[in-house]
């Protein structure tokens, strides 16, 4: 079934090397006080910061800044943020970073715009009714946050972290120079790849039958990353590997592929738990997690996408029998996760043991089941966790 759906992609995207000149120009259509944000440093120790700064001084804005956000953001980073928009009446934000910092940012934007604590948007699921504009220029390649409405928020003390979203939350305007993410390490250009592909597959295996030219894009998508993210690790400076990863990420999760399908997500909401608790890098949660999840769900009923996943992502020979190559597909992502991007491929690795599944499996299915491509329950889910040790 082919169900209806709304297309509507607000963001203004500056792609390519020689973009940032536009930058000024573009807060400024928002207003005169910039809060430019970012995380533990590693903008100013590639020169982006300066490059940043130099450009919002010249256009005679005022700038406001606040940096340390941590991956995995905490809700204090949120709270301290959504406090200097208020007492410096910032008209507009600033993310120069990772998914983290630009996640963190539109909170930090919303909570802006309301006088309780910014926990409640997550704890009770609070609606966003107004947010400050926010801008982000993107320094790592995966959680596509540069385009989407989402934002994914830690809170320590309780050992949760949730995402929330909301089409105020957008982006207005993003600079994605994939020469900003030259500096990123071998192991964070895997992590942000794997995350990508998750976005896909989360979308790619769903339950009911759809628009088979978006089944091809997001073939097309992954096949990308599979090419490119090696490339990437091996050659850091390789814009063309670099160009082609930053756009994935950014389409994999902007809800162009995701058109009328209306299915929840499974890996990521498993996977936030093992953050939550461990706080591991997410890309990495998703490694270990999503081949297992395949092998988990797969049966007889639901064979097809799987078959289909093997034949035109991995080239599996589509002559053999359905289930074998269907399990031939789900060998051979985890060789590209485990072997070609060499990420750990246990929990056992991360030093993570069973004590804490039963817990992380309830939430994660938050109190009730998982109704993704399959419906999971919190047995299921901890099954799942088990698998991965
Ligand atoms: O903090 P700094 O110093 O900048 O260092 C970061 C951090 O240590 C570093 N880094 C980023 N850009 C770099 C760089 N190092 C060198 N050169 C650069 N150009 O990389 C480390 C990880 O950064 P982070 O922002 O945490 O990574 P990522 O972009 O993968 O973001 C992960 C967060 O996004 C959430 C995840 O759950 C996680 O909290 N997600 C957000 C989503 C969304 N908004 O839609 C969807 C995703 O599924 C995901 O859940
Ligand atoms: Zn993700």
């Amino acid at each position: 079934m082919i169900n209806d759906f709304i297309y509507e992609i607000p963001t203004k995207v500056y792609f390519g090397k020689n973009q940032l000149h536009r930058l000024g120009q573009e807060l400024s259509h928002f207003g005169q006080r910039v809060l430019l944000t970012y995380g533990g440093g590693s903008i100013k120790t590639s020169g982006l910061y300066d490059n940043v700064v130099n450009e919002i001084r010249s256009s005679k804005l005022d700038l406001f800044e606040l940096g340390g956000i941590a991956p995995n953001p905490r809700i204090d980073s949120v709270r301290e943020g959504a406090a200097i928009c208020k007492r410096e009446n910032i008209d507009v934000l600033l993310a120069v970073g990772g998914g983290s910092t630009i996640d963190a940012t539109k909170w930090m934007a919303a909570g802006a715009c309301v006088d309780f604590d910014p926990w409640k948007f997550f704890s009770d699921n609070v609606r966003v009714e107004k947010a400050l504009p926010v801008c982000s220029v993107l320094t790592l390649s995966g959680t596509g946050s540069e385009m989407d409405g989402g934002g994914v928020i830690t809170n320590p003390q309780t050992h949760e972290k949730i995402g929330r979203g909301s089409k105020l939350l957008v982006p207005k305007v993003s600079f994605l120079d994939p020469t900003n993410t030259y500096t990123v390490n071998a192991y964070q250009t895997a992590c942000g790849s794997v995350d990508m592909m998750s976005h896909i597959i989360e979308v790619y295996f769903h339950p009911e039958r759809d628009l088979e030219m978006l089944d091809h894009v997001m073939e097309g998508l992954l096949k990308t990353v599979i090419k490119f993210a090696p490339m990437a690790m091996e050659e850091p400076e390789n814009y063309e590997a670099r160009a082609n990863l930053m756009w994935t990420s950014s389409w994999a999760i902007n809800g162009f592929i995701s058109s009328g399908k209306r299915h929840e997500w499974s890996c990521h909401p498993i996977e936030h738990e093992l953050s939550a608790f461990y706080d591991i890098t997410h890309g990495l949660g998703l490694a270990i997690l999503t081949p297992r999840w395949m092998e988990y769900v797969l049966d007889e009923d639901n064979v097809e996408p799987f078959y289909q996943f093997a034949v035109n992502v991995f080239g599996v020979d589509p002559k053999l029998p359905k289930m074998d190559v269907a399990k031939e597909g789900i060998k051979r992502l985890s060789d590209f996760f485990f072997h070609t991007l060499k990420l750990s491929s246990t929990l056992h690795e991360l030093g993570i043991d069973d004590k804490n599944f039963e817990v992380m499996a309830n939430k994660a299915c938050q109190g009730n089941v998982l109704k993704g491509f399959k419906t999971l329950t919190p047995q299921d889910v901890e099954n799942i966790y088990r698998m991965c040790l």
